[in-house]
Order: structure tokens, then C-alpha cells, then sequence
């Protein structure tokens, strides 16, 4: 049955029709970024996984180019699962995890293939290059996905996750001088996660941090609150060893919609999902469901993840702010600087009756979507998600920035390096902006996007 295209976020990434999850193959090539994600284009549901691709040179405004890999053909797998890209020799090669179902449970294989590209557009296929084989014993090939792929010293390297038979998440380091060879090299971290599963493992070995995905983690502390969580990891591969030595970890993303972060290769920004597994996706109505996060700059400050949107745009409206300002919002960028900030509540996406509100509440950032709109209904049991509810520290500096990027069908919320992304369903008519605010004095700035 074919799809009809409705409604479309304006500057975040779909599928355009169909259902799309992780970002994949994040990359910065001959002056272009390029972006690839799981892809199933004949349903707004998960199916046989393709890669879909986009193009950019700003990094707001993408073009569609033909899907990048397919299931099937001469290497018949029945999926293409997640990874990563990396130029070499003037190529683009895309490692990936091929999927074969087989009888199901044990008998799925999960092993990472090679595919590659001197256009960055057409991709052929080169088989299977970390195989059942290549896997340390007593690790299980039904659970071994997601490579992310670096070069080091004239050495290739990737993490890919896994699990132990019997055993909970696992991250191996894997080496090769041309892609095609690899060996096992260490299990980084030694020890199972807390999540049955760990996903998508992306290192950076610049900014050193890596990035680990949680399958049915346990809460910790009022946070890692949804079934899946994504966490930074502050610290150096060491690479005699294998080990990666931890300095510091939390969640990447306070909000109720994250998963699967990447890092560009060759550029300090990072996607996510901006979806989260598990729950209902009310825009499969207009089309498609799922969608990436803007593109954000990341860096390590103080010893833990900062993040900052990027988001082409152009500033519209400036004014102060002396207790309320009204305002429409729909898609855009919002940024409210504050010095001496007492007390803060935005109302967004309203019209009075549906509204999504973020407070400022005992040095926390307070968001609330149970009014929102359409509701959008997880298998998380806590008080706070039952409530429409996430919470994100808030540094409470002197001067203050709150950054809000608007698009149809989330906002994502940034201060102090730290991010709060979530899905919200308004009616069409909840559009104003109410802020209010108590500070010394408060500016609030509105940037479009064309
Ligand atoms: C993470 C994930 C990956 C897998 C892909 C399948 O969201 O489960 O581990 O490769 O999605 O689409």
C-alpha cells in the first residue's frame, strides 16, 4: 500500500514516507555531510532494514538521494542494521551490521559487512568482514551489531556492540590495516552493562567521549528514566590494552525522545534518534514516523558532554522580557538570556486548552508534554513518565541561555551544554508562546528558518 506524504517537520530529518530509527554512517565528505539512517520505506512500522541518505551543506537544509543499501542480493541478509562511515583512498565505505533472521532467537545471525562508494552516492556491497568466527569465544553472534569505524595512527579500528551467552552488554574493540582483515583486540569496558543490551557504541577520539545505548536499563536517581538510554562516557582508549578507561559517564539526553546518538566522522557534531522504541508514533498518519534530532556540536567541557544546536537561521524578533511575553511559535529557534534568573515558565505550542510547558523548579528544569496534544504512550510505569513528565538539571549561573529549537512535531531544549529532546502532537492551532519570567533582566530572541 502506498504511503501519502502529509505533514513533514521542516528542517529535521525523516524518511519523507515510512519509518526511519538510528542515524547511521554519519560523515563528512568532499564538502558535504552525509547522513544515513535505518530506513523502511514500505511501512510507517520497522521492517527490513535499508539505509536511507541524506545530503547537506549546512547541515539544516538536506536533500534526499536514493537509498544507500537494501536487504537482499547476492548477500541475502535480511536486514541492514546500523554503523558507521569512513573515508579511505578517496571512498566512501559504510560498515554495517548484516541481519539474518533465520529460525529467530539464537539462530539470528548478526555480522558486519563492507560497503562501498567513489561516487557517495551508488554503493556496492563487499561482504561479511567481522564474521561468527572472528567473534572471542562464549560471545553470542544473535546479539553482535552496530560498528563504529575510526582510523588511528594508519590503523583502522571499531567498536561494535555485543553480548555474552547468558551475559548482558558488551563493547569489543576490533582491528584492521585494510578494512576487510579484522581482529579481536579487548572487551573495552570487562563487564556486562546494566541494560540487557548494549547498542550503537560511537567513539571520539578527539574530543574523547564515547557513546553507549542501553536496552531495558534500570533508572538511576530520577534519571535514565525510559526503557532505552543513551550514555556519554568521558575518557581514552587506551589502545595497548584495548581498555577504555571511564573518567566520568551520564545520559545523553534529559528528554523523553533520544536514542543512538552518532558522531560525524571528520566533524565534531552528533545526530540522534529523536524517537524513542517502545511507544506509539502518532505522525505515522501524515506518512512517516521517526525523525533524527537537529545536528548538534559537541565538545567536552568540564569533564562531561556539551551539546549545541545547529540550526541555520536567521534572527527575526529581539526584546526584553520584564515578567510576560507573548509570542508564535511554531518552528524556529527560540533563545532566552537571562541574568539573575528567579523563575522562568514557557508555555509552548498553545492555544490555551493543549500547551507543552518547560519551568524552572529547585534548580531544575521541569517539562511537562501531558497536555500537549496527541498522546504518545510508553511502557514506562515511574511517576514522572506516566505524568508527561522529564526533568534536567539547570546549571543556575548568573547569566542564563535557554535554547528551544521548534519544528513540527518536537522541541528540543539546550542550557549549559545539556539537552532535553521530546515529540509533541499539538492540535494545528496551538501555536503562541507565553514566557514568563522574574530576573534582573531577561532578552528573548526568535530566529527562522528558511
Ligand atoms: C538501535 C537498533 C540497533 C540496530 C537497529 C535496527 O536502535 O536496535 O541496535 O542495528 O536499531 O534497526
Amino acid at each position: 500500500m502506498a504511503i501519502t506524504k502529509t505533514k513533514q517537520p521542516a528542517f529535521h530529518i525523516t524518511g519523507e514516507t515510512g519509518w526511519i530509527n538510528d542515524p547511521n554512517g554519519l560523515i563528512y565528505f568532499n564538502g558535504r555531510y552525509h547522513a544515513f539512517y535505518q530506513y523502511y520505506p514500505h511501512a510507517t512500522n520497522w521492517g527490513p532494514m535499508h539505509w536511507g541518505h541524506v545530503v547537506s551543506t549546512d547541515l539544516t537544509h538536506w536533500e534526499y538521494l536514493p537509498v544507500a543499501l537494501a536487504p537482499g542480493g547476492e548477500s541475502g541478509e535480511d536486514g541492514c542494521f546500523s554503523g558507521s562511515a569512513i573515508v579511505h583512498d578517496g571512498k566512501i565505505y559504510l560498515m554495517y551490521t548484516g541481519f539474518w533472521e533465520n529460525q529467530g532467537g539464537e539462530s539470528i545471525r548478526q555480522l558486519q559487512c563492507l560497503a562501498e562508494s567513489e561516487d557517495g552516492i551508488n554503493f556496492k556491497k563487499r561482504g561479511i568482514v567481522i564474521g561468527e568466527n572472528d567473534l572471542p569465544k562464549g560471545y553470542a553472534p544473535c546479539d553482535f551489531r552496530d560498528p563504529k569505524v575510526w582510523c588511528h595512527n594508519g590503523e583502522f579500528w571499531c567498536v561494535v556492540a555485543a553480548r555474552k551467552y547468558d551475559g548482558k552488554g558488551r563493547i569489543l574493540l576490533f582491528k584492521s590495516n585494510d578494512l576487510f582483515k579484522w581482529t579481536f583486540v579487548n572487551d573495552l569496558f570487562d563487564k556486562d552493562s546494566l541494560g540487557v543490551m548494549i547498542e550503537c557504541p560511537d567513539y571520539n577520539e578527539d574530543l574523547g567521549y564515547m557513546f553507549s545505548c542501553e536496552q531495558f536499563q534500570p533508572a538511576e536517581k530520577g534519571v535514565h528514566l525510559n526503557v532505552h538510554t543513551s550514555r556519554w562516557h568521558v575518557g581514552k582508549l587506551d589502545y595497548s590494552t584495548g581498555h577504555f578507561k571511564e573518567e566520568n559517564r551520564g545520559i545523553v539526553d534529559y528528554g523523553f525522545d533520544f536514542y543512538a546518538p552518532q558522531t560525524f566522522a571528520g566533524a565534531p557534531v552528533m545526530m540522534g534518534w529523536l524517537n524513542m522504541w517502545d511507544r506509539n508514533l502518532p505522525s505515522a498518519k501524515y506518512g512517516f514516523a521517526g525523525m533524527l534530532t537537529v545536528p548538534r556540536k559537541v565538545s567536552v567541557v568540564d569533564g562531561r558532554l556539551y551539546q549545541t544546536p545547529i540550526v541555520n537561521s536567521t534572527e527575526v524578533l529581539t526584546t526584553s522580557v520584564h515578567g510576560r511575553f507573548d509570542d508564535k511559535v511554531v518552528k524556529g529557534v527560540v533563545t532566552i538570556n537571562a541574568t539573575g534568573l528567579e523563575k522562568l515558565s514557557l508555555k509552548m505550542r498553545s492555544n490555551g486548552v493543549n500547551y507543552t510547558e518547560l519551568t524552572l523548579k529547585d534548580g531544575e528544569w521541569v517539562f511537562n508534554r501531558s497536555k500537549s496534544g496527541e498522546a504518545i504512550i510508553g511502557v514506562e510505569k515511574d511517576a514522572d513518565s506516566l505524568n508527561g513528565i522529564r526533568r534536567m538539571p539547570c546549571s543556575m549561573k548568573r547569566d542564563i541561555t535557554l535554547t528551544i529549537v521548534f519544528d513540527e512535531f518536537s522541541v528540543e531544549i539546550f542550557e549549559d551544554g545539556r539537552a532535553l529532546s521530546s515529540t509533541i502532537y499539538p492540535p494545528e492551532d496551538a501555536c503562541d508562546l507565553v514566557l514568563t519570567v522574574k530576573a534582573d533582566s531577561c532578552k528573548y530572541a526568535r530566529a527562522d528558518v528558511e
